[in-house]
């Protein structure tokens, strides 16, 4: 069974989504309104696997096929002593790729040391360029500034690919698409667009709240001429295009209105230990138990439910008899 490891739609397991902790210091509306999710929301440090049984599960996967793995949060950068993580990670034959996925806020801090340590590829988030509307997209917590200097911070530090994040929101920043493009087309940077799903619970997600990407494709085709490019690889989540002036590519996220489940590769393993075989995932399985039998048990235990696995939730997104209890963003990182 190992290193082919097939699910009930035959897909393999290539990627692992890592959290590396619940917490955040940003309440985004979308994701973790500071209504629902207080400061004292319950996270608890204590449940958080350590670096070495994130060691052992990062082992364990690479046994099963997974060559990607990206580190996510809650804010990922919260977590102590990212960097030693990275370095263990980076260290285990077989990780090809390790990527961050970050506000930015912290980046200033941790740049240098993370790439030093041997993380690939950083993705920050920017939903607005406008400091109010900012302000008000990270719940308050967060300035435009600071994620523009943790981007700045990236660079310097000597990251080949920088991606940036916008989830749009229609009312809210669809006017910021256009800015965006033109601050950031010839950066050398990839800005990624992405429709606002209906991760988890806690965020009330309305429909008429998606834009649809083709509809934001055409208005930015309007002002500078796209063409679209192949795919990286196979299953590859945004959608690139580039710039027919050469000034660089951009990206569309669009699991709303075109899901990209058949050839969807990605585990996702929450902070406190809990696999789950897709982002819409009402429960994970926990893998404590299998986790202290060493990393052979391991093996065995999500090979068990790789293979039992058939979600495809965005392409049954709506019909009936799909369940509607999520778990949310915060845990398993987007
Ligand atoms: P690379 O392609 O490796 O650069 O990473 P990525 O674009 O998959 O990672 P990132 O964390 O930047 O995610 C971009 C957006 O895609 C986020 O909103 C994720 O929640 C979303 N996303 C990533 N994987 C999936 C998936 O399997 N299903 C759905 N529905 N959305 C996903
Ligand atoms: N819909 C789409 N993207 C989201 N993200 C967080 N919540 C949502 C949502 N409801 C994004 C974050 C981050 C990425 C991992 O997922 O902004 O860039
Ligand atoms: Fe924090 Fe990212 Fe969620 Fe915003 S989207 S609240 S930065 S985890
Ligand atoms: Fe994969 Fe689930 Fe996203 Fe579909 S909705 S691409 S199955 S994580």
């Amino acid at each position: 069974q190992e290193g082919l490891v097939r699910d009930r739609l035959d897909r393999p397991l290539r990627d692992l989504r890592l959290s590396v902790i619940e917490a955040c210091n940003f309440r985004c509306p979308y994701c973790m309104p500071a209504d629902d999710v207080p400061a004292d929301y319950g996270f608890d440090a204590a449940t958080r696997l350590s670096f070495d049984q994130i060691e052992t599960l990062v082992r364990a996967f690479v046994r099963l096929g997974m060559r990607k793995l990206r580190l996510t949060g809650g804010e990922p950068l919260l977590r102590r002593d990212l960097p030693a993580l990275v370095e263990r990670l980076a260290r285990i034959d077989g990780v090809e790729d390790i990527a961050l996925t970050t506000n930015g806020v912290l980046l200033p801090r941790h740049a240098a040391a993370l790439r030093a340590a041997g993380l690939d590829r950083v993705t920050i988030s920017l939903d607005a360029l406008d400091p109010e509307l900012f302000r008000t997209l990270s719940g308050g917590r967060g300035e435009v500034a600071q994620a523009l200097a943790g981007i700045e911070a990236a660079r310097a530090a000597g990251f080949p690919v920088i991606k940036l994040n916008c989830v749009v929101q229609r009312g809210v920043n669809e006017h910021q698409v256009l800015p965006l493009v033109e601050r950031f087309r010839d950066s050398g940077m990839v800005l990624r667009f992405i429709e606002y799903m209906d991760v988890g619970t806690c965020n009330h997600w309305r429909r008429e709240g998606v834009v649809p990407s083709a509809e934001l494709r055409d208005a930015i085709h309007a002002r500078w001429p796209l063409q679209a490019l192949d795919p990286h690889y196979r299953g590859e989540v945004a959608d690139r295009y580039g710039f027919l002036d050469g000034r660089g590519e951009i990206g569309f996220v669009s699991s709303v209105s075109a899901p990209f489940c058949g050839d969807c590769h990605r585990a996702r393993v929450s902070a406190d230990g809990h696999v789950y075989t897709c982002l819409f995932a009402g429960d994970g399985h926990d893998l404590r138990a299998a986790l202290a039998g060493g990393e052979d048990a391991l093996v065995e235990r999500l090979a068990a439910i790789w293979s039992t696995r058939a979600d495809r939730y965005s392409e049954i997104r709506g019909e009936a008899g799909g369940s509607r209890r999520h778990v949310e963003m915060f845990l398993v990182g987007g």
